[in-house]
């Protein structure tokens, strides 16, 4: 019998787990009056708004146009330098090139994979307008760190939350620590749509006001733009959904933080490093990303294990100053951690549907090939 196959993430099982509660919301917003907009996207940025802990929330229609939308709102453009990192989603990068910025990019901390602070300090000049903060993995960057070196500057601290969902940092939501924090609700994300959505939440009411124009052509009154805007609604479909799926969020990041757990436990001892948490950090676990000596080690064990069935991943495999499409056109300081984790860090499955099982069932794949490895 041949083993079901696990992926690093399911979304369909994420659906068919509420698959009466979603079908119902679906059911809601096709029999509604309106399909853009309205009050089904109005009461879900309530809802992210409040379990975050931020004032304000506009829905927008994914987490690279969040990024985009949050810079513009700020006031951040042409000849402006936003310091993020290479060992990202793209995403994050081309949010920055939208709005018409210039990305500095720099290296992560070696135990997190998150900003490092030394480097973003290194990297700021006059120009420096905002520190874009990724909770890689849903591990938070140091915000203790971030919030010093932002104090009394100008410079705004944003936080791209697109995998840190329910993560906390000091016993309190990240997005919750920046003047601004970005969500994606890509469906693979802890809390993830049915295609795609993303949002902006903000302590500034007339930023909130401001991005709200911004994602529906500037348009103060229909038919009249106020300022220059674009298209990034959020559908009021997915709004649906993702209300459903926000009230079952803290016990799903409680299942992925046992089931991490459980892999700790069983992969210890082995020549792996192993996710850790930082002081005052509550990590979301979006991935499970182990780390091994070197690349060849990482591809035969990615290989050792897509025989039994198990697709891991890797998160990410091209750092984004040496992508063809931005070598040489942005500032990039020393990428030493960036460029080694490229090349080693391999994600195990992991979402909230996975049995204990499932997690057993890729560590003997993990503990067998390190035995019989070569
Ligand atoms: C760190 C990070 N930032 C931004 C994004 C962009 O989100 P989206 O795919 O919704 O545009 C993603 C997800 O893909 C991400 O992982």
């Amino acid at each position: 019998m041949h083993e079901p196959i696990l992926n690093v993430a399911d979304p369909r099982a994420g659906y068919l787990a509420l698959k009466a509660e979603i079908d119902q919301a679906i059911s809601e917003v096709l029999r509604s009056p309106s399909y853009i907009l309205g009050p089904f996207v109005e009461r879900f940025e309530a809802e992210m708004a409040a379990y975050v802990g931020m004032p304000y929330g506009v829905g927008v229609n994914n987490g690279t146009d969040a990024i985009h939308l949050a810079l513009r709102g700020l006031g951040i453009g042409p000849g402006d330098e936003v310091i993020t990192v290479s060992h990202t989603a793209v995403a994050t990068v081309a949010g920055v090139r939208m709005a018409g910025a210039e990305p500095v990019l720099v290296d992560v901390d070696p135990g997190t994979y998150t900003i490092s602070v030394e480097a973003a300090r290194g990297a700021l000049t006059p120009r420096t307008k905002a520190i874009l903060a990724v909770h890689l993995y849903g591990h938070p960057a140091d915000l203790g760190g971030l919030q010093e070196l932002c104090a009394g500057t100008g410079i705004h601290l944003v936080e791209d939350c697109a995998q840190a969902h329910g993560a906390t940092f000091a016993g309190r939501m990240v997005g919750s620590f920046g003047v601004v924090s970005t969500f994606s609700f890509y469906p693979t994300k802890n809390l993830g749509a049915i295609g795609d959505a993303g949002m902006v939440l903000t302590k500034d009411e007339q930023l909130a006001q401001r991005i709200r124009l911004l994602r529906q052509y500037g348009w103060e009154t229909p038919q009249h733009s106020l300022i220059e805007g674009w298209n990034s609604r959020m559908d009021p479909l997915q709004a649906a959904v993702l209300s459903v799926k926000l009230r079952h969020l803290p016990a799903q990041i409680e299942r992925r933080r046992a089931l991490a757990a459980r892999y700790i436990a069983a992969l210890s001892g082995l020549p792996i490093e192993l996710p850790k948490e930082a002081p005052s950090c509550h990590h979301a676990y979006h991935l499970f990303v182990i780390r091994v000596s070197d690349e060849r080690t990482r591809d035969g064990l990615r290989e050792y294990l897509r025989g039994s069935a198990v697709n891991a991943g890797i998160h990410y495999p091209f750092p984004v100053h040496l992508q063809t499409a931005y070598a040489g056109q942005m500032r990039a300081g020393p990428m030493a951690v960036t460029e080694a984790a490229a090349g080693t860090v391999l994600s195990l499955p992991l979402y909230p549907e996975m049995s204990d099982a499932d997690v057993d069932r890729v560590c003997s794949g993990v503990v067998a090939y390190f035995a019989h490895r070569p």
